[in-house]
C-alpha cells in the first residue's frame, strides 16, 4: 500500500454548488423524454469493475453527482476511470494502490460501502468507512459486516473504520440476513465471486438492479445464479475478465416523471420505460385513476390537471421489490394530495422518511404525520407555491413535482441533493414545458 496519500483527516470534504430551485407551477406537462440509466445499478456495476484487472467499459450511466462520486472514489484507490463520453466509463483496476475507503467518500455518499465487499475479496484487505445514517433514518451497515464475516473475513471496527482482511481468501459460505437487503445482497455477491467455494445469500434481494449486476458478473467470468426467486449462489473464481455492459433503465426516474405527469396533468411520453419492473406503481395510478398506458419499453402517462377534477384515494404500503419501491413512496405521497378523501401512506423499509412531509405542508398539504412510518393525506387540496427546503434526494423530486401542480411560484432550496441521482431533472422538465430553473443560491435569496 503506497503511504504518499493524505491521511483520512487531511481529505478536505468537496465543497457542493449551492442552487436553488425556481419553478411556476400550474402548468400541465406535455411531450417525451428518455429514461436515463439507473443510478441504483451502474454504482454497484462501477463497484464490481475493482473485481478484475482488466478494463471494464459501461455505456448508459447516469450523468449524476453519485456517479461522479463513486469515479472520484474509485480515482482516490488507484483505478483508471475514464469518461471517454456522456454515459461510458471505463474502469481499469490493474493498479489499486490504496485500500482505504475514507469518511469524506461515505459522507459524501452512503453507497460507497458497496467497495468493501469487492476490495476485501480481491486484495484481501480493506480499511473502509462506517457511513452512518442519512436524512431518511439510522441506516445501518451490520447486515453487510455479517455477510463478509460469514465468508471468513475478520474485521475490526476502530475510530468509525472498519478493518478487515481475509487471510489467503475469502470462503463461500451460507449468508442468511434477517431481512431483506439489497445493498447487503449485492455486497455479499460481490465479495463471493472471489470467493473459494459456494455462497449460497437468502433471502436476497429481488430488485432488477440486482439482476443487472449478476448480468454484468456473468460476463466477467463469474459463477452467479439466481436459483429461486429469494436465493442467489455463487461458486467463487479464482479470477474474473473484463466486460462491457449497458446500464439497465431507471425505474425510480421514470416512475417519478409518470407521477409527475399525473400531478400536474398532461400527456407525457416516456420513452425507454422499464414498464415490466413499474408493476406495483402502475397499479396504484390506476387506482387513483391516472390513465397510463404502456408498450414495448414505452409507458404514456395521462394526467388530469388540478382544475379539472380529482383522483380517488388510495392507501399505499412500500415493500422490497416487487412491492412499491420506497423511493417511489415520496413522489406518490405527493399525488394523494390530489385525491378526493383520505389516503394513509405506510413506510415499511426505512424509518424517518416521512419528515420531510412538513415541507409539503408549507405548500397547503394536508397531512398528518402518525408516527415515524405512518401518515394521512386529506385531499384535495390544491397546492400553493411556497420556499421550500430539500433534505434528501427523492424528497426533493417529490418537492419538484409538487411545485409543477402548486398554483404560483416556488423556490425550492438543496438542489444539490437531487442532482444526486436525476440526470439533467431541470431540463427534462423545461422539455416537458414546464417553467422550472436552476439559480445559483445568493446571498439575496433567502435561507442562503
Ligand atoms: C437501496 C437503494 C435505495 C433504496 C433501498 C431500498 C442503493 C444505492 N440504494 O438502499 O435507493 O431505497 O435499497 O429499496 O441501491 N438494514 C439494516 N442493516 C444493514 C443494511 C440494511 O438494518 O446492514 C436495513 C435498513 O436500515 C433498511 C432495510 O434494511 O431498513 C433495507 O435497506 P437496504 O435494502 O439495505 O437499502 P440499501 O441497499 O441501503
Amino acid at each position: 500500500m503506497a503511504d504518499a496519500r493524505p491521511f483520512f483527516w487531511e481529505y478536505i470534504p468537496t465543497p457542493v454548488a449551492r442552487e436553488v430551485f425556481q419553478i411556476e407551477g400550474g402548468r400541465p406537462l406535455a411531450g417525451s423524454i428518455r429514461v436515463s440509466g439507473a443510478k441504483n445499478a451502474a454504482l454497484k456495476l462501477l463497484a464490481a469493475a475493482v473485481l478484475t484487472g482488466e478494463r471494464c467499459r459501461l455505456e448508459n450511466v447516469p450523468e449524476i453527482e453519485d456517479v461522479r462520486v463513486m469515479a472520484e472514489t474509485l480515482a482516490d484507490l488507484g483505478v483508471v476511470v475514464d469518461h471517454p463520453a456522456p454515459g461510458r466509463y471505463e474502469v481499469a483496476s490493474g493498479d489499486v494502490d490504496w485500500l482505504f475507503v475514507p469518511l469524506e467518500a461515505a459522507a459524501r455518499m452512503r453507497a460507497s460501502f458497496i467497495l468493501f465487499g469487492p476490495l476485501l475479496s480481491r486484495f484481501g484487505r480493506v480499511i473502509i468507512s462506517n457511513p452512518g445514517g442519512d436524512r431518511i433514518g439510522r441506516r445501518p451497515v451490520n447486515l453487510h459486516v455479517d455477510a463478509m464475516r460469514a465468508l471468513g473475513a475478520e474485521i475490526d471496527y476502530r475510530n468509525g473504520y472498519y478493518f478487515a482482511k481475509a487471510p489467503g481468501r475469502l470462503r463461500g459460505g451460507e449468508v442468511t440476513f434477517p431481512f431483506v437487503t439489497v445493498m447487503g445482497t449485492e455486497n455479499a455477491m460481490l465479495a463471493a465471486t472471489l470467493a473459494e467455494g459456494r455462497t449460497i445469500i437468502r433471502p436476497a434481494a429481488q430488485e432488477p438492479e440486482v439482476d443487472d449486476l449478476i448480468t454484468f458478473l456473468v460476463k466477467m467470468g463469474a459463477v452467479v445464479e439466481r436459483t429461486a426467486p429469494d436465493t442467489i449462489v455463487v461458486e467463487g473464481r479464482r479470477r474474473l475478465r473484463g466486460a462491457d455492459h449497458r446500464v439497465i433503465p431507471d425505474r425510480i426516474e421514470a416512475g417519478t416523471f409518470a407521477l409527475a405527469a399525473a400531478m400536474a396533468g398532461g400527456r407525457v411520453t416516456l420513452e425507454g420505460a422499464p414498464c415490466e419492473l413499474l408493476g406495483a406503481l402502475l397499479e396504484i395510478l390506476g387506482r387513483v385513476g391516472v390513465e397510463v398506458s404502456c408498450a414495448g419499453d414505452t409507458i404514456v402517462v395521462e394526467g388530469t390537471p388540478p382544475a379539472a377534477g380529482a383522483y380517488r384515494p388510495c392507501d399505499i404500503e412500500t415493500a422490497p421489490y416487487p412491492g412499491l419501491a420506497t423511493d417511489l413512496q415520496p413522489p406518490t405521497t405527493v399525488l394523494l394530495t390530489r385525491a378526493d378523501g383520505l389516503s394513509h401512506v405506510h413506510e415499511s423499509i426505512f424509518e424517518d422518511r416521512l419528515e420531510w412531509l412538513a415541507e409539503l405542508r408549507r405548500m397547503g398539504a394536508r397531512v398528518e404525520i402518525l408516527d415515524s412510518r405512518h401518515a394521512t393525506i386529506a385531499g384535495p387540496t390544491p397546492l400553493s407555491g411556497a420556499e421550500v427546503a430539500i433534505p434528501d434526494l427523492r424528497a426533493g423530486a417529490s418537492l419538484i413535482l409538487a411545485a409543477l401542480a402548486a398554483e404560483g411560484s416556488s423556490l425550492i432550496h438543496g438542489a444539490h441533493h437531487v442532482h444526486r441521482g436525476y440526470e439533467n431533472i431541470d431540463a427534462k422538465f423545461q422539455h416537458l414545458g414546464a417553467r422550472i430553473q436552476r439559480l445559483p443560491e445568493t446571498a439575496s435569496t433567502p435561507h442562503a
